[in-house]
């Protein structure tokens, strides 16, 4: 395969350089273009334009191959704890047993977040959505933490905002839950892992001993190293759009939340759940609403169907799928959404629109189903993607920074009025 591209523009020859990445992807480097030629490119939604070279996440979308570091997301989810793939993201190699306990224990240090934050919680009404109140909450987190807004701060101060990020967005989340039910707050306990302490403070009452489940925290792993990275997506371009102006990781991060709030994007978990509760309580005539979906004069999406990079199975759909009947099974929960879930992905795999457009399920399809089993309520189901994806945005933001790349400005076309004069309209 040449590594030069060869582009004609007004009957002159241009030649391009052809970038291979270390899975033999090739991109047409075009960032001397405009000098070359004075043209730019346009790509709505940049569905063929590549934002940077990444070393973190590797996904083939034909295949359905999703690999961390170049570990499989398959080994990962079935072996690994979420820390620890944290660790391998950010840090780029798993970690020995001895920087994982140090990184589990620095983690610990920082669960608490300032009991000033409590009152913030307090003015929000019971009905405050979680993703806002979250973004909310993980940007002010720069006001108590003033020495992150210096871009050029050291790696230790880095990995100490690194290490209070991880371990107070858990007990955020769990608090904006907390406060919406009017529920005291549970603050989080050193002798509880990662997930335990979630749940620990998202169901524990202080009136009772709270019984942790290990399928439960298990499937909460599985889960959340499932959600933890998926290189350029919305939410991840935002953090890196926003973290390119030397914004605090704070405020980064917190756009990356609100982006990831979408319903076109980790707000589909939502979605997901509420349609398949319209189509049993319509009564479970998955047909009636894969036709809906299909009709182009019906704004009605199969929520969980599709993806701008898998046009093959969405290899995390698989692994949820799959985790979705053990983890109901052992808790004995039987729960008709699941059986309709089924019917509707067999009835849109075998329907011609969505094979044509290579619609699958996709990570936010059976998601919602497990976290229903294990008592997290719907509201909450994209603060749970956040709390996911949170190493991802951390990890793809401290390459960005390391790297050196230079702020983000798109071009444009511009397509409006051309040069006018102003008209007084007798206003004096
Ligand atoms: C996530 O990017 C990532 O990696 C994201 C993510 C991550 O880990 O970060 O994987 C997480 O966001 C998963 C996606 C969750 N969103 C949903 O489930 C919402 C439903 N899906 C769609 O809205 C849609 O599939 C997108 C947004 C996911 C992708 O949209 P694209 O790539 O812009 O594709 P498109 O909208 O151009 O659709 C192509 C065609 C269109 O029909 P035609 O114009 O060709 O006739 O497919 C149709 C669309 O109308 N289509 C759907 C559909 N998804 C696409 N039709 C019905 N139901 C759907 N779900």
């Amino acid at each position: 395969m040449s590594d030069i591209a060869k582009l004609e523009i007004d009957g002159k020859v241009y030649e391009l350089p052809v970038f291979i990445g270390s899975e033999n992807e090739k991109a047409i480097d075009i960032s001397k273009l405009r000098d070359l030629t004075g043209c730019i490119t346009l790509d709505s939604g940049y569905k063929n334009t590549g934002a940077t070279k990444s070393s973190i996440t590797f996904l083939d979308g034909e295949e359905g191959i999703l690999h961390y570091r170049g570990y499989k997301i398959e080994e990962l989810a079935e072996k690994a704890t979420f820390l620890e793939v944290s660790y391998l993201l950010i840090y780029g190699e798993l970690p020995t047993i001895h920087e994982l306990k140090d990184f589990e224990a620095n983690i610990k240090k920082h669960t608490l977040v300032h009991e000033d934050m409590k009152r913030f919680f307090e003015a929000y009404p019971a009905q405050a959505h979680p993703m806002g109140v979250l973004s909310s909450m993980i940007s002010s987190l720069s006001t108590f933490y003033p020495e992150s807004l210096d871009p050029n701060r050291s790696e230790a101060k880095k990995n100490l905002t690194v290490c209070r990020l991880i371990a107070k967005l858990p007990t955020l989340a769990a608090w904006a839950y907390k406060n919406s039910m009017r529920h005291p707050l549970m603050y989080p306990r050193n002798e509880y892992n990662y997930c335990q302490n979630f749940l620990y403070m998202m169901f524990a009452m202080p009136t009772e001993d709270y019984k942790l489940d290990p399928v439960v925290v298990d499937a909460l792993n599985k889960l959340l190293i499932l959600h933890a990275d998926h290189e350029q997506n919305c939410s991840t371009s935002t953090v890196r759009i926003v973290g390119s102006s030397q914004a605090n990781l704070y405020s980064t991060v917190s756009a990356g939340i609100s982006a990831l709030w979408g319903p076109l994007h980790g707000g589909a978990n939502q979605e997901v759940i509420e349609m398949l509760e319209a189509i049993h309580e319509d009564g479970g005539n998955v047909d009636k609403w894969v036709t809906k979906a299909k009709d182009k004069n019906d704004p009605f999406r199969l929520m969980g169907f599709g993806h701008r990079v898998y046009k093959n199975f969405d290899p995390r759909a698989k692994i949820i799928k799959k985790t979705c009947d053990d983890v109901l099974e052992k808790l004995g929960v039987q729960d008709p959404l699941l059986e309709i879930a089924k019917k509707l992905e067999k009835v849109a795999l075998e329907d011609e629109y969505f094979r044509s457009r290579n619609l699958y399920p996709n990570v936010d399809f059976y998601s919602g189903i497990i976290y229903k089993a294990i008592g997290i309520p719907t509201e909450m189901f994209t603060v749970m993607f956040a709390l996911g994806r949170l190493p991802g945005w951390i990890a793809q933001w401290k390459e960005m920074t390391e790297h050196k790349e230079p702020i983000g400005r798109p071009r444009q076309i511009y397509v409006g009025k051309r040069v006018r004069e102003y008209v007084d309209i007798g206003k004096r």
